[in-house]
């Protein structure tokens, strides 16, 4: 396990998002990132990121609280492939929970690609449940898992 330090991402932490997004598979589309970042006065997207605890405190991995109608949902989930398995995206979803609660929601939903097995095991052990299959979400032609979860998250062991 490594312990970062979880803090708020604000728009000067978009070229470090950037980096993980480079490295990652995966990634939350550039013009959204900027768009919430620099976009002072939304306060319904919420980045939130795990810091190593060194001098130059690279970014390791981020989470992104939205709202949608009024569920909380986890819009992306990315932790730097040097620095998974070590329990960063789970003290990431922690973090999304504590906020999620402060923003008054009750549940938090998410999608996740059916073939996306490392995702959806994390999620499990977080707690969440599967809610239905959205077919052929995804640009790709992928279904989508949608899942959900009562606040607060609690690891499923
Ligand atoms: C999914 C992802 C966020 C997990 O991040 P992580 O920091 O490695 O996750 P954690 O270390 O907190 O994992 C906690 C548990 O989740 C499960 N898990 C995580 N990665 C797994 C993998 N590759 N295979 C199987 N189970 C996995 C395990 O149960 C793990 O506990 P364990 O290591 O004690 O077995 C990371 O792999 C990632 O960034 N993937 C690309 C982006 C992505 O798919 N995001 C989700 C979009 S919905």
């Amino acid at each position: 396990m490594y312990v970062p330090e979880i803090d708020f991402l604000t728009a000067e932490d978009i070229p470090a998002i950037l980096r993980i997004n480079a490295n990652s598979e995966m990634s939350w589309p550039e013009e959204i990132i900027k768009s919430d970042l620099n976009n002072k006065s939304n306060n319904e997207i919420t980045y939130i990121g795990a810091f190593a605890l060194t001098t130059e405190a690279p970014l390791l991995g981020y989470a992104v609280l939205g709202r949608e109608k009024r569920l909380g949902v986890l819009m992306a989930l990315i932790v730097d492939k040097n620095f998974r398995r070590m329990k960063i995206a789970s003290q990431l979803l922690i973090a999304v929970s504590d906020c999620a609660m402060y923003l008054n929601f009750k549940r938090l939903m998410l999608r996740v690609k059916k073939s996306n097995s490392a995702a959806i095991a994390l999620y499990s052990q977080m707690s969440f449940v599967r809610e239905k299959v959205r077919q052929g979400y995804y640009s790709n032609g992928e279904d989508a898992i949608v899942m959900s979860a009562k606040l607060p998250l609690t690891l499923k062991l």
